[in-house]
């Protein structure tokens, strides 16, 4: 009796430890699952069919660049993506119609037919940049695995290496846009209302970062772009054209520069500032000085060049971390991930002599 007795305890005891590792691996599993499912929610992931624990694609960053037909600097970006980051990015090029980017035009394996087949004739600060904008989005929209879509011109550069710079991106569901309230005189056409109310009209940097979402609205958009075709043209100073000013003197002609107000104004007609972090991350200087004509003074974009590339530079832009928004009195102090962070991963306009001396100095460290 006592012998049976200790069998069926051993028995049972065994049994009770298969039970336990059980419910310990149904734990496990169920846990998995609930972290794999966090992951593709925060990411949106568009892989319905796929199985639960399957290998998961990472989510790519569509690399867009605006360019008027060669990349200067294709070297320093063939730095920035050799490497383990594969899958992590994609490139598209929007350069003069009938350009090819080949053994020919770019040093650089990573551009070879990176050009959009359907570009267009593009005038500098026109609506005509908004369409190639939405040309490139088309282009990366047809990869499902490109989650952000970052808008860079052919004399930007990257201030960090990709990692970096992908997780900062990656770290937030936003979109980087920034955004204020536009209240100088003579830049809202008010022929635009009602379509476009006065209060909904912002301004910006067209050098954004957009999520999926706010792609795909820019791509659909079929109201806000043909009121800016029509009343959202920018007053004739040719040779500012590239440089996109902002004339002081108080014309009445508008002046309206659509690529610095369309997207911040479609995403406030949407009703999606909630969704957006309200910061660019390339930075620019601004400067008024370089005109003496009072006529002709407006801001525009410093570029540096060979003389002006130090480690110094670098490391000023780098350690910017708030930004004033005249407007609206506001400053906007810069964070990531819930910590406070410097607020440029991207800086323009460089030369290429400027660049390859930042790199030969160390300053620039892009891999
Ligand atoms: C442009 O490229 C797309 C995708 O690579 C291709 O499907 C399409 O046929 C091309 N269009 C032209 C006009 O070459
Ligand atoms: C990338 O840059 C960051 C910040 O500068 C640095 O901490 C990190 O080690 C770098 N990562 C790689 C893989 O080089
Ligand atoms: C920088 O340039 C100098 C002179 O042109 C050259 O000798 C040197 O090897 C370069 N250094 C790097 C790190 O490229």
């Amino acid at each position: 009796m006592k012998r049976r007795n200790s069998l069926q305890q051993q028995r049972s005891s065994r049994w009770r430890i298969k039970v336990l590792l059980m419910v310990l691996l149904l734990v496990l599993c169920f846990l998995l699952m609930l972290n794999h499912y966090r992951y593709t929610q925060t990411f949106k992931f568009n892989m319905p069919e796929a199985p639960a624990l399957a290998v998961v694609n990472k989510p790519k960053i569509a690399f867009l660049f605006i360019a008027r037909n060669r990349l200067p600097l294709d070297f320093m970006w063939d730095e920035f993506f050799r490497g383990e980051k594969e899958g992590k990015f994609s490139i598209f090029v929007h350069s003069r119609p009938g350009f090819l980017l080949n053994e020919v035009t770019t040093r650089s394996a990573y551009f070879y037919g990176r050009q959009v087949n359907n570009s267009i004739q593009v005038e500098w600060g026109e609506s005509s940049m908004i369409e190639a904008e939405r040309v490139l989005l088309k282009n990366a929209l047809m990869d499902p695995l490109n989650e952000r879509f970052l808008f860079l011109s052919d004399s930007c550069i990257p201030l960090y290496n990709f990692s970096y710079i992908y997780h900062y991106i990656m770290s937030t569901s936003t979109s980087f846009i920034d955004s204020f309230a536009d209240t100088k005189e003579g830049r809202y056409n008010p022929r635009m209302y009602p379509t476009i109310p006065g209060y909904n009209w912002r301004k910006g940097s067209q050098w954004v970062v957009l999520t999926r979402k706010h792609a795909e609205v820019m791509v659909n958009d079929d109201t806000v772009l043909p009121e800016f075709q029509s009343h959202c043209r920018r007053k004739s100073l040719p040779e500012f054209w590239r440089d996109h000013p902002l004339p002081v003197d108080g014309s009445k002609e508008h002046n309206c520069i659509p690529d610095e107000h369309y997207v911040q104004t479609l995403i406030a007609q949407k009703g999606l500032e909630g969704e957006i972090t309200r910061r660019t991350l390339t930075h620019t200087l601004w400067d008024l000085s370089s005109s003496k004509d009072r006529e002709r003074r407006g801001w525009h974009p410093v570029t540096y060049k060979l003389s002006d590339a130090t480690p110094m530079l670098i490391k000023s832009i780098k350690s910017i971390d708030n930004v004033y928004y005249e407007t609206e009195y506001r400053r906007e102090w810069c964070r990531s991930q819930g910590r406070p962070s410097t607020c440029f991963l991207f800086a323009r306009k460089f030369t290429r002599a400027a660049v390859i001396r930042l790199l030969n100095m160390s300053a620039l460290v892009v891999n």
